[in-house]
Parts: structure tokens; C-alpha cells; sequence
């Protein structure tokens, strides 16, 4: 067996030990590509002089990941009390990662974490959580392709391209589950 080594995502900064880089990063879903060998990290990832133009995107995006964290957390309380073990796991490592991309965000802001002005709501019931999902999705995607395409600063282009990415795997998740519950 090989021997592991840590490693970090460039997308999140978090660690991880495996014999290799996993094809997904377990805290922010970013892809293999974005992974470094520890020994090998940049400590300047996070320190990027921002435009104004890049501290709004961020904040925008900041303002898009915790509101749909909470709504992850709320689908996820619904499915527990549904005994819906699949839709559980999967609202519950949305939420995670949701979560994470926010912390990232706040370590190109500096800041700490702003409250939300008006928490959203979710169903009682995972389909109708699953479409809202997509919907979301669908929506930060597009906010993060315009926010890649128009930055300045190539490492903002690079996180929100990662960011794009991963939302889209997301994407697809949702659509898959709604084709399997119209059949
Ligand atoms: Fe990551
Ligand atoms: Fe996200």
C-alpha cells in the first residue's frame, strides 16, 4: 500500500491525508486539479489585493452561500423528520459544503460572519426541497460565471471558476434525483 501524505485544497486551504489527492476536496467539493502536496502550499492563497468590483462579487457571494446553507440545513431537518435517510445525507453534505465555500469567501474578505437579514425556508417535503436545490444552484452558478469572467485578479478568476464547478456537480445531483422521482 502506498503512503499517505497530506495535502490541501487551493480552493478551501483544508487538509487532507491520503495515499493521493481525492477527486473531489471532502470540505469544499473543489476538483483533484486544485490540490497541492502540503509541503508545497503558497501561504499568500488567501492574501489577494482586491478591487472594489472583486470585495462586492465576494460579498454577493458570500450573501448566496449562507442563504443557501441554512435552506441545506433546513431540507435536512425536514428529511430527518421524514425518515428520508437519502435526501438527510445528501441536504447534509450540501449544507457542509456550502458552508465551507462561505469560509473561504470571508478568508479573501477578512471578515468575520455577517448575520442574515431574512432566514429562508425550506419544505416539508425533499422533492419539492431537491427542485428548490436546483434552483439555487442554478442561480450561484450564474453569479459565479459572471463574477470568473469579469475579475481582474486571476486567482478570483480561478476560485470562482472552482466555485462554477462544483455548484454544477450539484446541479446535476438535483437533476438526476428528479428524474428518478418522476419515474
Ligand atoms: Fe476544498
Ligand atoms: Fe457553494
Amino acid at each position: 500500500m502506498a503512503k499517505v501524505k497530506v495535502f490541501r485544497c487551493r480552493i478551501c486551504g483544508d487538509p487532507y491525508i491520503g495515499t493521493g489527492a481525492p477527486t473531489q476536496c471532502p470540505f469544499c467539493g473543489a476538483r483533484q486539479q486544485y490540490f497541492v502536496e502540503a509541503k508545497d502550499w503558497n501561504p499568500d492563497e488567501f492574501k489577494v489585493t482586491l478591487s472594489d468590483m472583486a470585495r462586492n462579487n465576494l460579498r454577493a457571494a458570500l450573501q448566496l452561500e449562507l442563504d443557501n446553507a441554512t435552506f441545506y440545513d433546513c431540507a435536512k431537518n425536514a428529511a430527518e423528520k421524514a425518515d428520508d435517510e437519502y435526501s438527510l445525507a445528501k441536504f447534509k453534505a450540501l449544507m457542509k459544503v456550502e458552508r465551507e465555500h462561505a469560509s473561504a469567501i470571508l478568508k479573501f474578505l477578512k471578515i468575520s460572519q455577517p448575520e442574515l437579514e431574512k432566514l429562508p425556508t425550506c419544505s416539508a417535503n425533499s422533492q419539492t426541497n431537491t427542485q428548490e436545490g436546483w434552483k439555487r444552484e442554478n442561480r450561484a452558478i450564474k453569479a459565479y460565471a459572471k463574477f470568473r469572467d469579469k475579475a481582474i485578479e486571476s486567482r478570483l478568476k480561478e476560485f470562482f471558476g472552482a466555485l462554477v464547478e462544483i455548484e454544477t456537480d450539484h446541479l446535476d445531483l438535483h437533476a438526476e434525483n428528479l428524474r428518478q422521482m418522476r419515474v
